[in-house]
């Protein structure tokens, strides 16, 4: 009777252990398909120069060859290039042909860019994105309504390096990280601010000296948040006049968290439910931002657990072969 109970147990476990591992493999069976890069010759044609820091061309007047440095400005970095979501395009697919020829002909500085709307609106394959949507949230934002044809979405989208990340990145910390550079990439790089304005550059660590444990803030939640009007768009794209960003504590810290309708909202689109990742906790009603450490209590009730099944294996081996003896 007794040693039936113990068997139960054991497959109990088994069974359990099984189901652990099963679940982390479907977790890493979805993967990216391979990708074919097609015009890896073709960009190195460009990237032979804009990928160093050092360039070669001829001089047909002194007729050699003379080794310059490239313009920072204008380096392309093939690694994060190939990485973006424009991964699988020609440079000259954005950039006119007659860059071919060296030196680039001088009118060629004047080419009108693409805008994203160009390529993605009225498309069906984009529609989840909803750039049109987008687009008319960013007319509205600050920075365009004050420097309109200026600002535009390439100044956070960086051309040859932007990938989606929010949408796809299971890491939150990451993708955090990675939105707030966005921010970060001008407002706290003076040269590419002052491109859009003469206006002193304010000092975002003292404009934010208000908010305590700062450092804390700014890994865990984005300037986003607190600064663009949240909406159905799973990115929120109207950046509000200064007045209006969010500065009570309550806003976030509270049962109805406004975190919950923006940030936490991405853990739950549906390629993050494939992948088998979820994370219940953070839309319990019951869960308070910042009020619940519960690491380490994690951390201690496993290992409680785990100090409970090898009591239980330990006795069921000894009773097993006691009884036999
Ligand atoms: C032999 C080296 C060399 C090659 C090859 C080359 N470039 Fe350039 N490119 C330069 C230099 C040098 C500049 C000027 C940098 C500066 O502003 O000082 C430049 C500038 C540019 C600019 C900035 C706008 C402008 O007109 O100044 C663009 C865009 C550009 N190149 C695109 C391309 C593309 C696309 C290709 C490939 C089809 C290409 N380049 C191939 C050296 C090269
Ligand atoms: C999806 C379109 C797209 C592709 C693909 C693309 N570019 Fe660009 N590129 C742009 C746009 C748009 C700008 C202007 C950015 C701005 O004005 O802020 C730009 C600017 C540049 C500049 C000027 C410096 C800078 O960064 O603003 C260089 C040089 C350049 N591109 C080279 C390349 C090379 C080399 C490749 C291929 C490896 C390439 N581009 C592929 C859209 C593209
Ligand atoms: C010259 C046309 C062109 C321009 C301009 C352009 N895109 Fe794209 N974009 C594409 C194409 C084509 C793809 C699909 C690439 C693929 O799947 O290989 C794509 C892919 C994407 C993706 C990934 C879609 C997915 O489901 O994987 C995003 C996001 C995106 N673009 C955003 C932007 C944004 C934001 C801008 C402007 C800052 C922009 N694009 C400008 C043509 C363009
Ligand atoms: C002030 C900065 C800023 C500007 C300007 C901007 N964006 Fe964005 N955009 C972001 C940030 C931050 C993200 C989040 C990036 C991520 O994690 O994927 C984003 C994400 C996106 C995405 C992906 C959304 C998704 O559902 O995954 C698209 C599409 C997009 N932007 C299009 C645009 C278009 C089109 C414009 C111009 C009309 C534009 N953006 C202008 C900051 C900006
Ligand atoms: C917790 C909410 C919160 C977060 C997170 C936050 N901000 Fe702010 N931010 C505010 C508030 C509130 C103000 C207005 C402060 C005031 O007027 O005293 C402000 C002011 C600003 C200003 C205007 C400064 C001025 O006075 O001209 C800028 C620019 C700014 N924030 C950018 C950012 C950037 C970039 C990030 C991300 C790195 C960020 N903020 C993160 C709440 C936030
Ligand atoms: C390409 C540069 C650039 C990027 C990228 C950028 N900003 Fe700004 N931002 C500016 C400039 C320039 C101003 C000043 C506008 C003015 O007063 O003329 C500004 C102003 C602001 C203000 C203050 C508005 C006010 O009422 O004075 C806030 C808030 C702000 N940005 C937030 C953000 C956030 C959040 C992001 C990222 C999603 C971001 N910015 C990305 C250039 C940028
Ligand atoms: C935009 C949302 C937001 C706002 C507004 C906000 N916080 Fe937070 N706060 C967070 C997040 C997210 C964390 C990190 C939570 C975590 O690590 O579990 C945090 C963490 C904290 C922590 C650290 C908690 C801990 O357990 O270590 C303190 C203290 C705190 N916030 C106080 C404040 C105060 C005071 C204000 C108002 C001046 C404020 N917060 C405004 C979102 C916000």
């Amino acid at each position: 009777m007794r040693r039936s109970l113990y068997l139960t147990a054991l497959l109990f476990i088994v069974i359990l252990l099984l189901l652990q591992h099963q679940s982390i493999s479907s977790q890493t069976a979805v993967e990216e398909p391979q990708r074919v890069y097609e015009f890896l010759d073709d960009n190195q044609e460009c990237l032979k120069c804009h990928g160093q820091a050092y360039y070669y061309y001829y001089n047909d007047w002194i007729e050699r060859d003379v080794k310059e440095r490239m313009n920072p400005y204008r380096i392309v970095d093939s690694a994060q290039f190939y990485e973006s979501n424009h991964w699988n395009f020609r440079c000259i697919d954005c950039h006119s042909e007659d860059y071919s020829d060296f030196p680039h002909p001088g009118e060629l500085r004047m080419e009108p860019k693409y805008e994203c709307i160009d390529c993605h609106g009225g498309d069906e394959d984009y529609a989840q994105y909803n750039f049109e949507g987008i687009e008319e949230e960013f007319h509205k934002s600050v920075h365009s309504s004050k420097h309109s044809a200026d600002f535009t979405c390439w100044m956070c989208h960086n051309p040859h390096t932007y990938e989606i990340n929010a949408r796809s990145n299971e890491n939150m910390k990451e993708f955090i990280l990675y939105d707030n550079e966005i921010c970060l990439s001008c407002h706290a790089d003076v040269s590419k601010y002052q491109l859009l304005t003469n206006l002193d550059n304010p000092n975002i660590l003292d404009k934010h000296g208000w908010l305590p444990n700062q450092g804390l803030h700014f890994k865990n939640v984005r300037c986003i948040e607190c600064h663009a009007e949240s909406n159905e768009i799973l990115v929120a794209h109207n950046i509000q006049p200064k007045e209006k960003a969010v500065k009570r504590c309550v806003d976030c810290h509270s049962k109805n968290s406004l975190l919950l309708a923006s940030l936490y909202r991405l853990q739950f689109t549906d390629e993050r439910s494939i992948a088998g990742f979820t994370n219940a906790a953070m839309l319990e009603e019951a869960y308070i931002i910042g009020a619940n450490r519960n690491y380490y209590l994690n951390r201690l009730s496993i290992g409680l657990f785990g100090l409970v099944l090898i009591f239980i294996l330990i006795h069921a081996v000894l009773r097993m072969t006691l009884k036999h003896s």
